[in-house]
Protein backbone atom coordinates (compact mmCIF):
# COMPACT_ATOMS: atom_id res chain seq x y z
CA UNK A 1 0.00 0.00 0.00
CA UNK A 2 1.76 3.66 -1.03
CA UNK A 3 1.43 6.35 1.44
CA UNK A 4 -0.03 9.76 -0.49
CA UNK A 5 2.29 12.72 1.04
CA UNK A 6 -0.16 15.09 -0.56
CA UNK A 7 -3.19 15.92 0.56
CA UNK A 8 -5.21 14.68 -2.37
CA UNK A 9 -8.42 16.31 -4.76
CA UNK A 10 -10.84 16.70 -2.46
CA UNK A 11 -13.25 19.22 -3.93
CA UNK A 12 -15.59 16.11 -6.33
CA UNK A 13 -16.68 14.57 -2.93
CA UNK A 14 -18.05 17.95 -1.41
CA UNK A 15 -20.62 17.88 -4.47
CA UNK A 16 -21.78 14.89 -3.78
CA UNK A 17 -25.56 14.60 -1.69
CA UNK A 18 -25.21 12.06 1.51
CA UNK A 19 -27.46 9.19 -0.07
CA UNK A 20 -24.84 9.00 -2.94
CA UNK A 21 -21.72 9.57 0.00
CA UNK A 22 -23.42 6.51 2.33
CA UNK A 23 -23.71 4.30 -0.58
CA UNK A 24 -20.40 5.15 -1.64
CA UNK A 25 -19.08 4.64 1.80
CA UNK A 26 -21.34 1.26 2.67
CA UNK A 27 -19.49 -0.36 -0.34
CA UNK A 28 -16.37 0.33 -0.06
CA UNK A 29 -16.46 -0.99 3.69
CA UNK A 30 -17.93 -4.11 2.17
CA UNK A 31 -15.27 -4.49 0.06
CA UNK A 32 -12.57 -3.82 2.60
CA UNK A 33 -14.18 -6.22 4.92
CA UNK A 34 -12.11 -6.55 8.31
CA UNK A 35 -9.18 -4.95 7.26
CA UNK A 36 -10.98 -1.78 7.87
CA UNK A 37 -11.96 -0.29 11.77
CA UNK A 38 -13.81 2.86 11.21
CA UNK A 39 -14.03 4.05 15.36
CA UNK A 40 -16.29 7.15 16.13
CA UNK A 41 -16.22 9.20 19.18
CA UNK A 42 -19.16 10.15 20.69
CA UNK A 43 -19.70 13.67 19.61
CA UNK A 44 -19.55 12.92 15.95
CA UNK A 45 -22.68 13.75 14.02
CA UNK A 46 -25.07 10.82 13.70
CA UNK A 47 -24.25 10.41 9.67
CA UNK A 48 -20.45 9.63 10.58
CA UNK A 49 -21.70 7.33 14.18
CA UNK A 50 -23.87 5.07 11.17
CA UNK A 51 -20.65 4.21 9.80
CA UNK A 52 -18.57 3.81 12.73
CA UNK A 53 -18.23 -0.25 13.65
CA UNK A 54 -17.02 1.06 16.95
CA UNK A 55 -18.22 4.01 19.32
CA UNK A 56 -16.90 5.27 22.40
CA UNK A 57 -14.97 8.08 24.75
CA UNK A 58 -11.81 8.77 24.96
CA UNK A 59 -10.46 5.71 27.42
CA UNK A 60 -13.29 2.99 25.43
CA UNK A 61 -11.91 3.97 21.80
CA UNK A 62 -7.72 3.99 23.22
CA UNK A 63 -8.75 0.33 24.35
CA UNK A 64 -10.49 -0.50 21.30
CA UNK A 65 -7.35 0.19 18.92
CA UNK A 66 -5.08 -1.29 21.63
CA UNK A 67 -7.22 -4.32 20.76
CA UNK A 68 -7.91 -3.97 17.50
CA UNK A 69 -6.97 -7.85 15.80
CA UNK A 70 -6.71 -8.24 12.04
CA UNK A 71 -7.81 -4.90 10.62
CA UNK A 72 -5.59 -3.23 8.43
CA UNK A 73 -6.71 0.32 8.61
CA UNK A 74 -7.90 2.40 11.30
CA UNK A 75 -10.41 5.51 10.38
CA UNK A 76 -10.93 7.34 12.98
CA UNK A 77 -13.77 9.59 13.26
CA UNK A 78 -12.49 12.04 15.73
CA UNK A 79 -9.75 14.65 16.79
CA UNK A 80 -6.16 14.30 15.97
CA UNK A 81 -4.54 13.30 19.33
CA UNK A 82 -6.94 10.04 19.52
CA UNK A 83 -5.80 9.11 16.11
CA UNK A 84 -2.03 9.49 17.34
CA UNK A 85 -3.24 7.42 20.44
CA UNK A 86 -4.20 4.85 18.22
CA UNK A 87 -1.22 4.61 15.94
CA UNK A 88 0.86 4.43 18.85
CA UNK A 89 -1.27 1.59 20.30
CA UNK A 90 -2.36 -0.33 17.41
CA UNK A 91 1.28 -0.24 16.27
CA UNK A 92 3.33 -0.89 19.29
CA UNK A 93 6.38 -3.16 19.00
CA UNK A 94 4.42 -6.60 19.89
CA UNK A 95 1.77 -5.68 17.68
CA UNK A 96 3.98 -4.52 14.93
CA UNK A 97 5.82 -8.10 15.44
CA UNK A 98 2.56 -10.40 15.16
CA UNK A 99 2.09 -8.54 12.15
CA UNK A 100 5.25 -8.81 10.67
CA UNK A 101 6.35 -5.96 10.48
CA UNK A 102 3.28 -4.44 8.91
CA UNK A 103 2.14 -0.76 10.11
CA UNK A 104 -1.28 -0.51 10.36
CA UNK A 105 -3.00 2.78 8.81
CA UNK A 106 -4.34 5.41 10.66
CA UNK A 107 -6.46 7.66 9.45
CA UNK A 108 -8.12 11.12 10.30
CA UNK A 109 -10.44 12.00 7.48
CA UNK A 110 -9.49 15.73 8.28
CA UNK A 111 -6.28 16.95 9.23
CA UNK A 112 -8.51 19.97 10.71
CA UNK A 113 -9.62 18.05 13.15
CA UNK A 114 -7.79 19.18 16.46
CA UNK A 115 -8.82 20.23 19.69
CA UNK A 116 -8.55 23.24 21.20
CA UNK A 117 -7.68 21.93 24.44
CA UNK A 118 -5.01 19.66 23.27
CA UNK A 119 -3.61 22.93 21.93
CA UNK A 120 -3.14 24.95 25.19
CA UNK A 121 -0.04 22.96 25.91
CA UNK A 122 2.60 23.10 23.94
CA UNK A 123 5.65 20.49 24.65
CA UNK A 124 7.87 23.46 25.15
CA UNK A 125 5.76 24.81 27.52
CA UNK A 126 5.63 22.24 29.54
CA UNK A 127 9.40 21.48 29.45
CA UNK A 128 9.90 24.97 30.54
CA UNK A 129 7.69 24.75 33.47
CA UNK A 130 9.01 21.68 34.83
CA UNK A 131 11.85 22.97 34.87
CA UNK A 132 11.21 26.25 36.90
CA UNK A 133 9.39 24.00 38.87
CA UNK A 134 12.05 22.23 39.57
CA UNK A 135 13.79 25.35 41.04
CA UNK A 136 11.51 25.67 43.88
CA UNK A 137 10.24 21.97 44.74
CA UNK A 138 11.85 18.38 44.07
CA UNK A 139 10.81 17.08 40.71
CA UNK A 140 11.38 13.85 41.94
CA UNK A 141 7.93 14.52 44.26
CA UNK A 142 5.94 15.21 41.16
CA UNK A 143 4.25 12.87 38.96
CA UNK A 144 3.09 14.60 35.40
CA UNK A 145 -0.27 13.47 34.62
CA UNK A 146 -1.58 14.43 31.05
CA UNK A 147 -5.51 14.14 29.96
CA UNK A 148 -4.84 12.37 26.71
CA UNK A 149 -6.45 15.11 25.16
CA UNK A 150 -2.73 16.65 24.68
CA UNK A 151 -0.28 15.96 22.14
CA UNK A 152 1.64 12.80 22.23
CA UNK A 153 4.78 14.77 22.99
CA UNK A 154 3.23 15.68 26.43
CA UNK A 155 2.70 11.70 26.74
CA UNK A 156 5.79 11.07 25.82
CA UNK A 157 7.31 13.68 28.31
CA UNK A 158 5.10 11.63 31.34
CA UNK A 159 6.51 8.31 30.17
CA UNK A 160 9.94 9.68 30.44
CA UNK A 161 9.28 11.56 33.73
CA UNK A 162 7.42 8.66 35.79
CA UNK A 163 4.17 9.74 34.92
CA UNK A 164 0.43 9.01 33.16
CA UNK A 165 -2.34 9.64 30.88
CA UNK A 166 -5.31 9.79 32.56
CA UNK A 167 -9.11 10.09 30.34
CA UNK A 168 -12.11 11.30 31.88
CA UNK A 169 -13.40 7.99 32.56
CA UNK A 170 -10.39 7.05 34.83
CA UNK A 171 -8.72 10.48 36.08
CA UNK A 172 -9.67 9.45 39.95
CA UNK A 173 -7.90 5.97 39.92
CA UNK A 174 -4.90 7.95 37.94
CA UNK A 175 -4.71 10.41 40.29
CA UNK A 176 -4.85 7.44 43.21
CA UNK A 177 -1.84 5.72 41.46
CA UNK A 178 0.24 8.76 40.70
CA UNK A 179 -0.20 9.89 44.64
CA UNK A 180 1.20 6.57 45.54
CA UNK A 181 4.01 7.27 43.57
CA UNK A 182 4.99 10.32 44.78
CA UNK A 183 3.90 13.27 46.99
CA UNK A 184 2.59 15.61 44.34
CA UNK A 185 0.98 16.04 40.86
CA UNK A 186 1.20 18.55 37.31
CA UNK A 187 -1.92 17.67 35.91
CA UNK A 188 -2.22 19.24 31.90
CA UNK A 189 -3.93 20.35 30.17
CA UNK A 190 -7.31 20.47 31.74
CA UNK A 191 -7.40 22.27 34.84
CA UNK A 192 -11.34 21.67 34.98
CA UNK A 193 -10.94 18.00 34.86
CA UNK A 194 -7.27 18.22 37.55
CA UNK A 195 -9.31 20.44 40.36
CA UNK A 196 -12.42 18.02 40.05
CA UNK A 197 -11.61 15.28 39.83
CA UNK A 198 -9.01 16.08 43.46
CA UNK A 199 -11.89 18.03 45.07
CA UNK A 200 -13.56 14.69 45.21
CA UNK A 201 -10.49 13.14 46.68
CA UNK A 202 -10.38 16.02 49.85
CA UNK A 203 -7.92 17.96 48.01
CA UNK A 204 -8.32 21.84 48.21
CA UNK A 205 -8.07 24.74 46.07
CA UNK A 206 -5.61 26.49 48.29
CA UNK A 207 -3.49 23.29 47.48
CA UNK A 208 -4.14 23.60 43.48
CA UNK A 209 -2.05 26.53 42.21
CA UNK A 210 -3.32 26.95 38.48
CA UNK A 211 0.42 27.20 36.16
CA UNK A 212 -0.50 29.75 33.53
CA UNK A 213 2.74 28.84 31.09
CA UNK A 214 1.89 32.91 29.61
CA UNK A 215 3.48 34.18 32.92
CA UNK A 216 7.23 34.97 33.11
CA UNK A 217 7.74 33.50 36.16
CA UNK A 218 6.73 30.55 37.92
CA UNK A 219 3.27 30.41 35.77
CA UNK A 220 2.05 33.40 37.92
CA UNK A 221 2.31 31.80 41.01
CA UNK A 222 4.58 32.35 44.30
CA UNK A 223 7.02 29.94 45.46
CA UNK A 224 5.25 29.35 48.78
CA UNK A 225 2.13 28.32 46.58
CA UNK A 226 4.21 25.71 44.82
CA UNK A 227 5.68 24.53 47.75
CA UNK A 228 2.23 24.16 49.07
CA UNK A 229 0.84 22.52 46.15
CA UNK A 230 -0.47 19.15 45.73
CA UNK A 231 -1.81 19.16 42.41
CA UNK A 232 -0.37 21.90 40.26
CA UNK A 233 -2.87 22.36 37.86
CA UNK A 234 -2.23 23.50 33.89
CA UNK A 235 -4.09 26.75 32.42
CA UNK A 236 -6.08 24.89 29.86
CA UNK A 237 -9.72 23.84 29.31
CA UNK A 238 -12.10 22.55 26.73
CA UNK A 239 -14.24 25.64 25.00
CA UNK A 240 -17.14 23.57 24.13
CA UNK A 241 -17.42 22.56 27.90
CA UNK A 242 -16.50 26.18 29.99
CA UNK A 243 -19.45 27.52 28.59
CA UNK A 244 -21.80 25.78 30.58
CA UNK A 245 -23.02 27.87 33.54
CA UNK A 246 -24.10 27.28 37.03
CA UNK A 247 -26.70 29.85 35.87
CA UNK A 248 -27.88 27.38 33.58
CA UNK A 249 -28.28 24.52 36.13
CA UNK A 250 -30.15 27.10 38.76
CA UNK A 251 -32.13 28.44 35.59
CA UNK A 252 -33.34 24.31 34.81
CA UNK A 253 -33.96 23.49 38.40
CA UNK A 254 -36.34 26.36 38.86
CA UNK A 255 -38.25 26.33 35.55
CA UNK A 256 -38.35 22.34 35.48
CA UNK A 257 -38.74 20.87 39.26
CA UNK A 258 -37.33 17.36 39.80
CA UNK A 259 -34.70 17.83 36.71
CA UNK A 260 -31.16 16.00 37.31
CA UNK A 261 -28.51 17.77 36.05
CA UNK A 262 -25.88 15.55 34.45
CA UNK A 263 -22.62 16.64 33.16
CA UNK A 264 -18.69 16.12 32.23
CA UNK A 265 -16.09 16.82 34.32
CA UNK A 266 -14.46 19.25 31.83
CA UNK A 267 -17.14 22.00 33.14
CA UNK A 268 -15.94 24.35 35.42
CA UNK A 269 -15.95 23.75 39.06
CA UNK A 270 -18.95 26.08 39.70
CA UNK A 271 -21.04 23.72 37.29
CA UNK A 272 -19.83 20.14 38.15
CA UNK A 273 -19.96 21.88 42.01
CA UNK A 274 -24.13 21.63 41.88
CA UNK A 275 -24.85 18.91 39.49
CA UNK A 276 -26.37 15.64 40.54
CA UNK A 277 -23.93 13.27 38.40
CA UNK A 278 -20.83 14.41 36.62
CA UNK A 279 -18.76 11.91 34.71
CA UNK A 280 -17.35 10.69 31.19
CA UNK A 281 -19.47 10.99 27.84
CA UNK A 282 -20.17 7.00 28.51
CA UNK A 283 -21.25 7.58 32.29
CA UNK A 284 -23.39 10.66 31.01
CA UNK A 285 -24.74 7.79 28.08
CA UNK A 286 -25.04 4.65 30.76
CA UNK A 287 -26.72 7.17 33.23
CA UNK A 288 -29.71 8.03 31.02
CA UNK A 289 -29.94 4.21 29.47
CA UNK A 290 -30.27 3.16 33.26
CA UNK A 291 -33.24 5.89 34.47
CA UNK A 292 -36.31 4.96 34.07
CA UNK A 293 -38.81 6.56 31.94
CA UNK A 294 -40.34 10.17 32.69
CA UNK A 295 -36.45 10.84 34.08
CA UNK A 296 -35.80 14.59 33.42
CA UNK A 297 -32.17 15.73 32.65
CA UNK A 298 -30.07 18.70 31.85
CA UNK A 299 -27.24 17.61 30.04
CA UNK A 300 -23.60 19.50 30.19
CA UNK A 301 -21.75 17.94 27.25
CA UNK A 302 -21.50 18.31 23.29
CA UNK A 303 -24.23 19.08 21.38
CA UNK A 304 -24.28 16.17 19.34
CA UNK A 305 -24.44 13.43 21.97
CA UNK A 306 -27.34 15.06 23.63
CA UNK A 307 -29.28 15.56 20.91
CA UNK A 308 -28.59 11.88 20.11
CA UNK A 309 -29.66 11.11 23.66
CA UNK A 310 -32.94 12.43 23.04
CA UNK A 311 -33.71 10.88 19.57
CA UNK A 312 -32.69 7.58 21.28
CA UNK A 313 -34.45 8.25 24.45
CA UNK A 314 -38.07 9.59 23.97
CA UNK A 315 -39.13 8.05 26.53
CA UNK A 316 -37.05 10.48 28.94
CA UNK A 317 -37.43 14.27 28.97
CA UNK A 318 -33.69 15.44 27.70
CA UNK A 319 -32.51 19.22 27.58
CA UNK A 320 -28.99 20.49 26.49
CA UNK A 321 -27.80 22.50 29.86
CA UNK A 322 -26.50 25.52 27.41
CA UNK A 323 -29.06 28.22 25.74
CA UNK A 324 -25.90 28.53 23.60
CA UNK A 325 -24.71 26.27 20.92
CA UNK A 326 -21.97 24.26 22.48
CA UNK A 327 -20.48 22.09 19.67
CA UNK A 328 -16.97 20.72 19.18
CA UNK A 329 -16.55 22.66 15.88
CA UNK A 330 -13.47 20.26 14.92
CA UNK A 331 -14.94 16.77 15.85
CA UNK A 332 -17.72 18.22 13.05
CA UNK A 333 -15.11 18.69 10.59
CA UNK A 334 -15.53 15.09 10.03
CA UNK A 335 -18.12 14.46 7.90
CA UNK A 336 -19.23 11.76 4.93
CA UNK A 337 -17.49 13.48 2.12
CA UNK A 338 -14.09 13.41 4.34
CA UNK A 339 -14.95 10.28 5.61
CA UNK A 340 -16.03 8.37 1.88
CA UNK A 341 -12.71 9.76 0.49
CA UNK A 342 -10.48 8.69 2.71
CA UNK A 343 -12.45 4.80 2.88
CA UNK A 344 -12.44 4.82 -1.19
CA UNK A 345 -8.83 5.93 -0.79
CA UNK A 346 -8.16 2.82 0.89
CA UNK A 347 -10.04 0.68 -1.52
CA UNK A 348 -7.58 2.29 -4.37
CA UNK A 349 -4.66 0.94 -2.00
CA UNK A 350 -3.76 4.80 -0.90
CA UNK A 351 -3.46 5.75 2.99
CA UNK A 352 -4.48 9.56 3.09
CA UNK A 353 -4.25 11.52 5.96
CA UNK A 354 -2.16 9.04 7.68
CA UNK A 355 -1.33 10.11 11.24
CA UNK A 356 2.70 8.69 12.14
CA UNK A 357 3.81 9.34 15.80
CA UNK A 358 7.63 9.02 15.25
CA UNK A 359 9.43 6.48 16.92
CA UNK A 360 10.67 8.39 20.15
CA UNK A 361 7.69 10.03 20.83
CA UNK A 362 5.59 6.69 20.43
CA UNK A 363 8.06 5.04 22.67
CA UNK A 364 7.87 7.03 25.58
CA UNK A 365 4.00 7.66 25.50
CA UNK A 366 3.27 3.85 25.01
CA UNK A 367 5.25 3.82 28.38
CA UNK A 368 2.67 6.46 29.80
CA UNK A 369 -0.32 4.85 28.02
CA UNK A 370 0.44 1.60 29.42
CA UNK A 371 0.76 2.49 32.63
CA UNK A 372 -3.03 3.68 32.24
CA UNK A 373 -4.52 1.12 30.86
CA UNK A 374 -2.57 -1.15 33.59
CA UNK A 375 -4.45 1.04 35.81
CA UNK A 376 -7.83 1.00 34.82
CA UNK A 377 -8.54 -2.14 33.00
P1 LIG B 1 -14.39 11.62 26.96
O1 LIG B 1 -14.53 10.98 25.66
O2 LIG B 1 -13.25 11.05 27.75
O3 LIG B 1 -15.63 11.67 27.78
O4 LIG B 1 -13.93 13.15 26.72
C1 LIG B 1 -14.71 14.05 26.07
C2 LIG B 1 -13.93 14.88 25.17
O5 LIG B 1 -13.83 16.06 25.30
C3 LIG B 1 -13.26 14.23 24.07
O6 LIG B 1 -12.54 15.16 23.39
FE1 LIG C 1 -11.13 19.10 22.52
FE2 LIG C 1 -13.29 19.91 23.88
FE3 LIG C 1 -13.54 19.17 21.33
FE4 LIG C 1 -13.01 17.35 23.23
S1 LIG C 1 -14.87 18.56 23.04
S2 LIG C 1 -12.03 17.52 21.22
S3 LIG C 1 -11.70 18.55 24.61
S4 LIG C 1 -12.37 20.94 22.11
Amino acid sequence: MSIALEPLPFPPYRELGNDELNARISAAKQELGSRLLILGHHYQQDEVIAHADLNGDSYQLSKMAADSQDCRSIVFCGVHFMAETADILVNRPEKLEERNGHRVGVVLPDMAAGCSMADMAAIRQVESAWKQLGEVIDTEDLTPVTYINSAASLKAFCGRHGGIVCTSSNAKAVLEWSFAQRKRVFFFPDQHLGRNTSLKMGITNDQMPVWNPHEEEHGGNTEQAIRDSRVILWKGHCSVHQMFQADHVQSFRKNHPGIKILVHPECPQEVNDIADISGSTSKIIETVRAAPAGTKWAIGTELHLVNRLKKEHPEQEIHFLSPLVCMCATMYRIDLAHLCWSVENLVQGTIVNQIIVREEIAKWSLVALERMLKVSK
